[in-house]
């Protein structure tokens, strides 16, 4: 992905703030290293990609983070009213024809931050954010079908489930074309 439009990916809502996380780290003076290992536990990447399961030591997290640097963009959630941090989203550009580029998106909450609708809040952040961006044609999200709880965001967040099984997960889709092409 080109530093312009990593430069780019910021947005915030109501209750979060949402940037790249080395950036979104320095700015609250927080241990990158240490939050992404206190975020990952068992629970929060149980539906998730290998790579992303079990526990995480800090200085295990580390290599991770610079394994996930090197795969997506990587952004860190924070709790405005708190600052403190809330969840990690994942976006990742595919190319379609054209400029066009559909976001492969990923994203988790802090555990004791669940049901307070953050995610959906998180979610619905970045399709506002999406539809303000000239290249993004549609959000892709990859979900267990046994995650209820991210398959209920997405639904509520306008997706569609667009065939069956990509691997294990089902493949939601949601063009945000319509107001930025
Ligand atoms: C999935 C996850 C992001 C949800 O975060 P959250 O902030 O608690 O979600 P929200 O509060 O915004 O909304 C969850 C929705 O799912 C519903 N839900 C929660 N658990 C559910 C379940 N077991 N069955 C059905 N619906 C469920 C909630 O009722 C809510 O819907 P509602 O607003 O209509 O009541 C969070 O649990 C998480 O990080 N899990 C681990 C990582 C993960 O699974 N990421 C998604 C990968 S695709």
């Amino acid at each position: 992905m080109s530093d312009d439009v990593a430069d780019m990916w910021a947005f915030e809502t109501n209750r979060l703030r949402v940037g790249p996380w080395h950036e979104v780290a320095d700015w609250l003076d927080v241990d990158l290293p240490r939050v992404v290992a206190e975020m990952l536990t068992l629970r929060t990447t149980v539906a998730l990609p290998e790579s992303w399961q079990g526990e995480h030591s800090v200085d295990g997290a580390k290599g991770w983070i610079n394994e996930r640097d090197a795969d997506a963009s990587m952004l860190l959630v924070i709790e405005s009213a708190s600052q403190r941090p809330a969840g990690i989203l994942v976006l990742a550009e595919a190319p379609l024809h054209g400029t066009w580029v559909d976001l492969r998106i990923g994203y988790l909450i802090e555990e004791s931050m669940w049901g307070q609708g953050l995610a959906t809040e998180l979610v619905s952040g970045l399709i506002e954010w999406a539809r303000a961006q000239p290249r993004i044609r549609t959000l892709t999200g990859g979900v267990d079908p046994a995650n209820r709880a991210s398959v209920r965001i997405l639904e509520k967040c306008g997706f569609g489930l667009i065939d069956g099984l990509d691997a294990g997960a089902a493949v939601y889709r949601l063009d945000v074309s319509s107001s930025n092409g």
